[in-house]
């Protein structure tokens, strides 16, 4: 799997953790210890896979190479990207802040909580419909080869940012609440 192509495989376990968010909120009101614990980890999930991990890859890697072929053309787009990238970080940022700060009973703190976890589902949503047309030029673009080397330096942030076995930890955990949520 080249560069492109593993950024876009992130993008479909992003959509499926969204949906599974999406869900939750709709149970978090009447839900009890086990919907705020998923939630608690949808919450790593976001601060870590998206966002240390994929992010890293888009930011560090990906947009670089693309300013670097030349092509300003595509600036405007990289910079409202990265804006998101800011504001999806800053609302998993105030996310967790609203889950530490509340007991977890009240049903204002929960309402508070959805509130913000669908505004960071529509961010992220319309992010990956925006972003994906970047892709599909920047894989016109880059060559196998250039390819090839930003995969091999997607490997590097992914062992380096989130360590070994992680990212399989992860898809294990989309999966196990793919099948409590989506059923
Ligand atoms: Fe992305």
């Amino acid at each position: 799997m080249v560069a492109i192509d593993e950024l876009l495989h992130e993008h479909r376990a992003v959509e499926t953790m969204l949906e599974v968010l999406d869900r939750l909120c709709g149970k978090l009101a009447e839900g009890g210890k086990k919907e705020l614990n998923d939630l608690k980890s949808i919450l790593e999930f976001l601060e870590v896979f998206v966002d240390k991990c994929h992010h890293a890859k888009e930011e560090k890697e990906l947009f670089p190479a693309l300013r670097e072929s030349g092509r300003r053309k595509w600036e405007g787009e990289i910079e409202e990207l990265l804006a998101d990238h800011e504001k999806g970080r800053a609302l998993v940022h105030e996310l967790k802040a609203s889950l530490g700060s509340v007991p977890s009973s009240m049903n204002a703190a929960h309402a508070a909580t959805t509130a913000k976890a669908r505004e960071y589902i529509a961010l992220l949503n319309e992010h990956i419909e925006n972003e994906e047309k970047l892709f599909q030029a920047a894989d016109k673009l880059l060559s196998q080869s250039r390819q090839q080397e930003l995969k091999t330096r997607f490997d590097k942030i992914e062992a380096e940012r989130i360590g070994p076995g992680r990212h399989e930890q992860f898809h294990r955990l989309i999966d196990s609440l793919k099948a409590e949520y989506l059923r």
